[in-house]
């Protein structure tokens, strides 16, 4: 059957028909852009997906607090310990450090890849990111590979700011872009949006890491190095602490195969996830998701009993990544300006382990969000407290 013929079938299958006459409009290129679009949907994903929107689930689902380790409450000679572990993995080039930095950037009102914005001192997020390397190397003479996740929609952008800035001094070598997959966006009646001739898409959210880091043979790569560990993170956290030799000699002295570091929860509205357990198993509840209850539940203490803070700040072993992408991470609904957008999480993959280590780091040394345009969470905010520490570390 003729390619054209199968995407009208698949699109009156499914009642797009709108998408079916824009088909008619087009010239030659754009028609086939739009029908190679048509058949990479999967449309049936697509059409659950919009079904279970109203639907209530009912799945029994216990969550549970859980405990994280105070890096603070680790001794000197412990501390130290740790971090002799750590540094030797990271030293053998056994560890590599993956940025997701596919989203959209939207609440931050930037047109770009987010890592191309400015901050008050004249350096981009990805060159305050490039500049841990750096730092690394100074006082170790080594730095781990740098794996950065785009999509579709920045990729290109992202590579040529890269290059336009030479790769802020790093070796390209050790720098590799790969990219996540995106999902159509829908209206509220269920059907496919159009833009400019195409099909409106939006990044899946950051749980598509698993599949592009398998899809892009970024994990053949880092096998093929020698890679063991990897830390992942957003791109928005400029305090991002991610050659972390102390945390992961901790995951590894504790035989774990995935870790986090977790901040105290600022106040329990605060739009942060946090960690607790879901039938037993270790998970993440994101702000969106969390009940009145486990928002506001406290410990005879005063502090919240849902009080461990994600930083996006997840160090796996590379050989676990296969074994979470096995089992389907659900898509999460997000309305946004009228349109139902769908997303998967990071975390929801780490149910695939029976445990995970959380670290509690100080809030003020490891996370500076940038996600808003003003206000809390801002690029503002968030660099003051860069700015503080900075100053900390000269004195
Ligand atoms: C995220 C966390 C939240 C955490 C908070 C801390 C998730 C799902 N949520 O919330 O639990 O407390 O940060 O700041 O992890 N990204 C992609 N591709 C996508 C979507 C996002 O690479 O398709 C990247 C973004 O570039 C960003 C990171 O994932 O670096 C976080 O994404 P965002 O959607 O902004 O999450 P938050 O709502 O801020």
């Amino acid at each position: 059957m003729q390619k054209l013929e199968l995407a009208q079938n698949k699109l009156k299958q499914y009642n797009q028909e709108e998408i079916l006459s824009l088909l008619d409009r087009l010239d030659e290129n754009e028609k086939e852009e739009l029908i190679n679009q048509v058949l990479k949907i999967d449309f049936e994903e697509i059409k659950k997906l919009y079904e279970n929107i109203n639907k209530k689930e009912n799945k029994e689902e216990t969550v549970t607090p859980v405990e994280s380790i105070d890096k603070e409450l680790l001794n000197e000679s412990e501390k130290n310990t740790l971090e002799e572990i750590g540094l030797k993995i990271i030293k053998q080039n056994k560890y590599a450090v993956v940025t997701m930095a596919g989203g959209q950037g939207t609440r931050l009102g930037w047109n770009g890849p987010k890592g191309t914005y400015k901050l008050a001192n004249g350096k981009y997020i990805f060159e305050i990111l490039a500049e841990k390397f750096k730092d690394f190397e100074n006082q170790y003479g080594i730095y781990p590979n740098w794996y950065i996740m785009t999509s579709e929609q920045n990729n290109k952008q992202t590579i040529e700011f890269f290059d336009k800035m030479n790769y802020f001094g790093l070796d390209k070598s050790k720098v590799e872009f790969f990219k996540q997959d995106e999902i159509p966006v829908l209206t509220s009646e269920g059907k496919l949006v159009i833009e400019n001739n195409k099909i409106k898409t939006a990044s899946n959210g950051n749980g598509a890491v698993y599949d592009a880091l398998i899809k892009e043979h970024i994990i053949d790569d880092m096998k093929s190095k020698g890679v063991e560990w990897i830390y992942i993170s957003g791109v928005d956290n400029i305090m991002v602490n991610y050659i972390d030799p102390l945390f992961l000699g901790l995951t590894v002295k504790n035989n774990m195969q995935i870790a986090s570091k977790s901040v105290i929860k600022g106040y329990p509205e605060e739009k942060v996830g946090v960690f607790c357990k879901k039938n037993g198993r270790p998970a993440i509840i994101e702000y969106v998701e969390l009940t009145e209850e486990m928002r506001y539940s406290k410990k005879p203490n005063g502090d919240l009993v849902y009080g461990d803070a994600n930083i996006i700040s997840h160090l796996l072993n590379v050989n676990i990544i296969k074994q979470i992408t096995e089992q389907k991470l659900q898509y999460h609904l997000e309305v946004k300006n009228g349109l139902y957008k769908f997303e998967a999480f990071i975390f929801d993959g780490f149910k695939a382990m029976e445990d995970m280590l959380i670290m509690r780091v100080k809030r003020e040394e490891e996370f500076a969000p940038i996600k808003n345009k003003e206000g809390i969470d801002s690029a503002e905010s968030a660099f003051e407290i860069y700015e503080k520490n900075n100053a900390k570390n000269m004195i």
